[in-house]
């Protein structure tokens, strides 16, 4: 699928497995989606613009590449997407931090927001958003829009579990935003649920009951 990067990586396939699995309680299910997290933006982060500088090393000069400007916002998707971008924050530390707070209705499986703050770094800087599922997409083109209203000039999408379905909605509203995945599943079922996911990662992530 065009744009839709699913990140190919022992490590990376060995923590998914072990998300999934249905007796991961909360404590390691939280870690886990930190660690993928960070693996995933690590993948996200690929090819920023990078500039060469001169370091002085304890024997010589040489000149180096570094990243040519300060690391985009990170944005989390409330609330699962705190978890995930609790990763992405270990490899981008200085990253300013957004949130758009989202809820899927359960029956209409349409999103309704109830919170957004973005830092003003995003009009120059970007942004990548974190959520480990895409499902109908509708959360994610939601979240999308509201971080391309308040000023980013680019952005990129990260999850951890994405549907066909999900990623050809988010595709066809934003068609110019890549999404980073760590598997890309077979189908939803009735209720809207990635088929074979695993399960509510808020839920799962916060120990709540759906
Ligand atoms: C889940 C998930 C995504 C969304 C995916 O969140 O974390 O945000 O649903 O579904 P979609 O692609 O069909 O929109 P949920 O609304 O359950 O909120 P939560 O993270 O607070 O549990």
């Amino acid at each position: 699928m065009t744009g839709l990067h699913v990140v190919d990586h022992a490590l990376l396939s060995h923590r998914l497995a072990e998300l999934r699995d249905a007796a991961t309680p909360s404590p390691r299910f939280r870690r886990l989606l930190a660690e993928i997290g960070a693996i995933l933006a690590m993948e996200a982060t690929r090819d920023l613009p990078t500039a060469v500088a001169e370091v002085t090393t304890p024997l010589t000069a040489m000149r180096h590449r570094r990243l040519a400007g300060p690391e985009p916002v990170l944005v989390a998707v409330l609330r699962a997407g705190l978890g995930l971008m609790e990763g992405g924050l270990q490899v981008l530390p200085e990253a300013p931090v957004g949130h758009v707070g989202l809820v899927r209705d359960e029956h209409t499986l349409e999103p309704s927001q109830y919170m957004l703050r973005m830092p003003p770094e995003v009009r120059v800087r970007g942004a990548i958003l974190f959520d480990p599922m895409l499902a109908t997409g509708g959360s994610a083109a939601a979240a999308v829009a509201r971080v391309k209203e308040a000023g980013a000039p680019h952005l990129r999408f990260v999850c951890v579990v994405a549907a066909p379905e999900g990623v050809a909605r988010l595709r066809e509203a934003h068609p110019d935003v890549p999404v980073y995945a760590a598997a890309l599943d077979e189908r939803l079922d009735h209720r809207g649920f990635i088929v074979p996911g695993l399960g509510d990662a808020g839920d799962r992530c916060f120990g709540t009951e759906g």
